[in-house]
């Protein structure tokens, strides 16, 4: 697995959307996997200011979540409400192109198998752009919660606290499983901050296990890591 370490988040930011519009404009028609998460909100916002710049276009570009929590969608704490704030609207992704899983789902597990179904009509992913929990989640494949394809989980409380508003469980989620994201032709991992360094070092050292779920993407062919100095801090 490929690691880049750069100085600074803005850094790892400002790559990873150099990285994106690259793919973008070898292929305007890209399939990509993208992540919700604090850290790539700065890359979003770099996207962003460069769509006004006009610099690029994602009107023929399809987006799936890596995944959803499963909450009413008005709630502020779905990614449903995340992608409409830093990605769909902001870089220009039309409406038929946007896929998440349905927060509202009335057979959670009948909408992994219907999510799964609209990735492969689109012919799979292209890319992948991930981010890493502290505890080495990818996606929502929590520890000794990672599941081959699209499945549901329950997220635990350290989890539920990252979403932030005073959340209280249980809750659950969908998420794209391990195959599902290993089956892009690329991956992008982006991860910033001492939190990460942990994850980051067991992702890169230790034998795949299911209490570090990150262990299970890092023979990707594809795989590349983009980490501040922090994120790298035990490398
Ligand atoms: P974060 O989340 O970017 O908010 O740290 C990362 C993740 O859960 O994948």
């Amino acid at each position: 697995m490929k690691i880049e370490v750069l100085p600074s988040a803005a850094e790892v930011a400002a790559q990873g959307a150099a990285l994106f519009l690259a793919e973008v404009r070898a292929n305007p028609a890209i399939v990509a996997a993208l992540p919700t998460g604090r850290t790539p909100i700065a890359m979003y916002q770099k996207l962003a200011a460069e769509r006004t710049a006009g610099s690029f276009d994602l009107s023929r570009a399809t987006v799936f979540n890596l995944d959803e929590v499963l909450l009413p969608k008005a709630s502020p704490q779905t990614f449903f409400q995340f992608m409409t704030r830093y990605v769909w609207d902001p870089l220009g992704v039309p409406p038929g192109h946007r896929f998440i899983p349905d927060a509202e789902a009335a057979d959670p597990e009948e909408e992994c198998r219907r999510y799964e179904a609209e990735i492969a009509a689109r012919g799979g992913l292209e890319l992948a752009i991930l981010g890493i929990g502290a505890d080495g989640h990818i996606a929502y494949n929590l520890p000794h919660q990672a599941g081959a394809r699209t499945h549901v989980v329950t997220l635990d409380p350290a989890t539920i606290a990252t979403l932030g508003g005073g959340l209280e469980g249980p809750l659950r989620a969908i998420t794209m499983g391990v195959e599902t994201i290993l089956s892009a032709k690329r991956i992008l991992l982006l991860a910033t901050g001492g939190s990460k360094a942990e994850a980051l070092r067991r992702m890169r050292d230790d034998d795949p296990t299911a209490a570090w779920p990150c262990t299970l993407f890092r023979d990707h062919p594809e795989i590349r890591v983009i980490a501040d100095r922090a994120a790298a801090a035990q490398l």
